[in-house]
């Protein structure tokens, strides 16, 4: 049971302030019955509630599947910069939502924005052994010395070993590879791809785990994900 100004707010109604004043001037029912408690509580998943004439079909977290564009940051605020949260459309915004793990500002792709914290600690984690897949261009092509050392797990920066890789190639004349990582280390495929001898000219993560990018999102496009789509981040294979 939960308190029904909490509750709105919660959906993305308002602020607790705003939709405080919206209960208090009688523009919210629940069952059909305008109420003025903002202090009412009830089981949102057992009531219909309307707000402002719109029926609120409650959902304890959101997950959000978005195409990311280049020159956007991964962070939920940047007070200089414009960030994947300020890119969401009005119906999907509301308290809490970050992206899952971070791509960098110049990488596009597939990127989940929830506000469900048990589940992006399931996705990130390197122990779950959530593998994340990318389409990467690079300046030249991979030896088959530097393919064998990608996959051993290669050292960057001179320290730090990474987890072997799965990395396979996508076009060879155009030097584009698929590597599949299961962590997230800051700049990693960048990193990997210097210490091989290479760079990356283009990053594109195309699927978590076994959830790809919807082809049909454009640049910077948002939808849901289902419910069955929910659980595949999880369910590697
Ligand atoms: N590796 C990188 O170098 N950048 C990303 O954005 C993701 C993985």
């Amino acid at each position: 049971m939960e308190r029904l100004d909490k509750i709105l707010a919660s959906q993305g109604v308002g602020t607790r302030s705003e939709v405080r004043r919206l209960i208090r001037t009688g523009r919210v029912a629940v069952d059909g019955v305008f109420t003025r408690a903002a202090d009412e509580k009830l089981d949102p998943t057992a009531h219909t509630i309307v707000a402002d004439g719109r029926t609120i079909c409650y959902k304890k977290h959101l997950y959000i599947m978005m195409n990311k564009p280049d020159g956007v940051v991964s962070a939920s605020n940047d007070s200089h910069v414009k960030t994947v949260i300020d890119i969401l459309p009005d119906d999907l915004r509301r308290k809490g939502l970050f992206p899952v793990g971070r791509l960098d500002k110049d990488t596009t792709g597939l990127l989940v924005i929830t506000d469900d914290g048990a589940f992006a600690h399931a996705v990130t984690s390197p122990g779950k052994k959530v593998f994340k897949t990318y389409r990467v261009t690079l300046d030249g092509a991979l030896t088959s010395d530097s393919i064998a050392l990608l996959r051993d797990g290669v050292t960057i920066d001179g320290n730090e070993v990474c987890l072997p890789a799965q990395v396979a190639v996508l076009d060879e004349e155009h030097f584009i590879y698929e590597i599949r990582i299961c962590e997230g280390k800051y700049h990693q495929i960048k990193r990997m791809a210097q210490a091989v001898g290479r760079s990356v000219t283009a990053l594109r993560r195309t699927a978590v785990g076994r959830l790809a990018l919807d082809p049909s999102l454009g640049a910077g496009e948002v939808r849901e994900l289902t419910d069955q789509e929910r659980l595949l981040p999880l369910s590697d294979g």
